[in-house]
């Protein structure tokens, strides 16, 4: 087993943990009462399972054939026509559904709208409209960098309507992520907002743009949705207000969801893998609309009197699958909420849950363990009863943020679904069902239709209690299709390890004698900071454009909220002399180029990093010395 996988061993709760059996009133009304028997013949036949959920959704052509598998690239639902955002709108306006409300959203200052799924239809095809009259066409790529309001789930789908690929970019990230990710994916077109509010602060997104547009070759048009009213620049020619083009007679007219290839791309999303830059991950209309379908309905098992928040931020793979499209596929009521959990006090989220009677709350172990340090007394003014399941995703969670959130959060009548998925693997993939007893700390079995296993370098499946490598043993609907413009590797990231026989997820687990499966973290460059992912390489070459740093080095430190702080070791060019001020300027450097969450916590300066004899800067002898960890193999060390 490599040493990056035990370095990483260090916190794995006891496998002898508690079992919690799901409550009555949460097993009554499970879809899926029994795990066992369906997974055993899920397994059986993946693509009699696949199929059998695909026929749930509506398809303006049949499939051919469930599953082309040209290891390591697959095709789904072969042959069929769709489109997402028919499943997500047109199916439910057909219905009772047209008067139900689909999103209720409150901002950080405690404004409200909602849509009915009517009204949602409405914006969405205005919005296809409006974009179609900026020239964007079926394929194209559109950019899209907003802040958490109704209008950036109406900017996804209608790209999605009218088959254009839509690349969202976190509103938190910088100019210069913005910059790569623009160029990548050869936008023509971008949608944002004049701005966003966050904690209390106004983000200037449309200067941030700005900064970007001028510079950038392949971008034509900008398109500004007002939100906070403040006085933007707008360049004639290249931005366009939303409103004054969704005003125009030929924005109000029908628009179709185009009839797509389940193969045609839906979006990019861009994330940090090992090296270099952010790399484009690809989904696709078909398999990834029957994935993220199937497994909200089973996971939080959302039926129409649920109301149903999903914490997140839509410009992560957690927002694309279970704020946009999930909620929506399933003809669910969802709630979003634009700002900061904490303001102006840190009961603001229990605030809303007893506002809006919320029942599903889907979350991160990085903000319950925020939330909890400021004390059980802020959840306990406000009345959480409304609730029925919580769930996690992004990160480990801890048995004691468990326990808490279970406790005080859940007061113990609501089971926590641990989900654990990727942006590559699209939806869930191993994660309890209602019907699961759990173990606080584990993500349980896999679900339905998927088949994952615990494995050692050679590709052999390890003892329970033995540490390995999760891998993906057989295609999955919702599987990334290819990096973008980069097959080549996409094979050697995913599929190299084991030549081709199984995905590898990057993440070090261990399976217990249940069969459940604790994940324990990355074995591989990526560092989970608040569950945000980071790759070291972003964070070096963002330090190392500073021109006093010549070398950097990061590495993910265990911290109590965050689960990971970045440290950076850097080296600066000669005659350069630090002083009090440097470690903040280099931070300040850091959140400017790449984003606040990438700032690293502590900053030492060196004289020099660790290489290997080719030069490769060996991260985890850092980090062993940094932890008081056995530095391992030093045989290939230059000096
Ligand atoms: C980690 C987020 C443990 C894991 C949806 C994975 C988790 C990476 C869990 C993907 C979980 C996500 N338990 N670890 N429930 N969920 N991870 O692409 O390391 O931002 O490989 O997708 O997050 O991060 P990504």
């Amino acid at each position: 087993m490599s040493e990056t996988v035990q370095a990483e061993k260090a916190t794995l709760p006891s496998e002898e943990a508690v079992l919690y059996p799901p409550p009555a009133h949460v097993l009554e009304r499970a879809r899926v009462k029994s795990y066992e028997e369906l997974y055993k013949e899920s397994i059986e036949n993946p693509e009699a399972y696949w199929e059998a959920e695909a026929r749930e959704l509506e398809w303006f052509k049949p499939w051919e054939r469930v599953l082309d598998w040209q290891a390591p690239f697959a095709r789904w639902f072969v042959g069929a026509e769709c489109n997402i955002t028919h499943n997500c709108l047109d199916r439910h306006v057909k219905t009772w559904r047209k008067n139900k409300l689909g999103l209720i959203w409150e901002s950080e200052s405690g404004e409200t709208r909602t849509y009915s799924y009517f009204s949602m239809h409405r914006e969405v095809c205005r919005f296809a409209n409006v974009l179609k009259s900026l020239g964007v066409h079926k394929g194209d790529r559109v950019t899209i960098y907003m802040p958490r309001i109704p209008e950036q789930v109406f900017a996804i789908l209608a790209c999605a309507r009218i088959g254009a690929i839509h690349s969202v970019v976190f509103g938190g990230f910088s100019v210069e992520a913005l910059f790569d990710r623009i160029q990548d994916a050869e936008s023509r077109v971008l949608i944002t907002a004049d701005g966003g509010f966050m904690n209390g602060k106004m983000v200037p997104l449309k200067s941030m743009v700005d900064q970007v547009a001028g510079r950038s070759p392949c971008l034509e048009s900008v398109l500004v949705v007002r939100r906070t009213g403040e006085p933007v620049a707008m360049e004639a020619g290249r931005d366009y207000w939303y409103h004054d083009l969704a005003e125009l007679p030929i924005s109000q007219r029908p628009c179709p969801a185009e009839s797509l290839d389940s193969e045609h791309p839906l979006f990019i999303l861009y994330t940090s893998g090992t090296t270099g830059r952010p790399k484009g991950i690809v989904h696709v209309h078909g398999g990834y609309m029957v994935q993220v379908y199937t497994t909200l309905k089973n996971v939080f098992d959302l039926d129409d009197e649920d109301r149903y928040w999903c914490t997140a931020d839509a410009g992560w793979v957690t927002g694309h699958s279970y704020i946009v499209y999930g909620p929506l596929l399933m003809g669910a009521t969802m709630f979003m909420y634009e700002g900061a959990p904490t303001f102006p006090y840190p009961d603001r989220w229990w605030r809303l849950v007893a506002r809006y009677g919320i029942t599903v709350l889907y979350s991160t172990p990085t903000a319950i363990r925020g939330l909890m340090r400021f004390g059980e007394a802020w959840p306990d003014r406000h009345d959480l009863s409304s609730l029925r399941l919580l769930g996690s995703v992004g990160e480990p969670i801890n048995p004691e943020a468990w326990r808490w959130y279970h406790r005080v959060i859940g007061k113990e009548r609501c089971p926590i679904m641990d989900t654990w998925w990727q942006t590559e693997t699209g939806g869930f993939m191993i994660s309890p069902t209602p019907c699961v007893p759990l173990k606080p700390g584990t993500a349980t079995r896999p679900l339905f239709g998927i088949e994952v296993d615990v494995v050692d370098d050679r590709g052999q499946s390890v003892e329970p209690g033995q540490d390995g490598l999760l891998v993906i043993k057989k295609p999955w609907p919702g599987m990334l299709r290819t990096l973008y413009k980069n097959p080549e590797l996409y094979k050697e990231v995913y599929w190299s390890r084991f030549e081709g026989r199984y995905y590898s997820a990057g993440d070090s687990a261990r399976k217990d004698k249940d069969g459940y499966i604790w994940v324990v973290g990355r074995v591989d460059d990526v560092i989970k900071v608040s569950g945000y992912r980071l790759g070291t390489a972003e964070v070096e070459s963002a330090l190392v454009s500073h021109p006093a740093v010549a070398e950097a080095a990061c590495i993910g430190k265990p911290h109590p909220v965050k689960g990971n702080s970045i440290k950076a070791f850097v080296v600066f060019v000669a005659g350069f002399t630090p002083d009090d001020n440097t470690s903040e300027e280099l931070r300040e450097h850091v959140g400017k180029e790449l984003g606040k969450i990438a700032r690293p916590d502590e900053i030492d300066f060196v004289s020099g990093l660790p290489k290997t004899r080719s030069g490769k800067i060996m991260r985890r002898l850092l980090k062993a010395q940094e932890l008081g960890l056995p530095i391992g193999d030093t045989s290939t060390l230059e000096d």
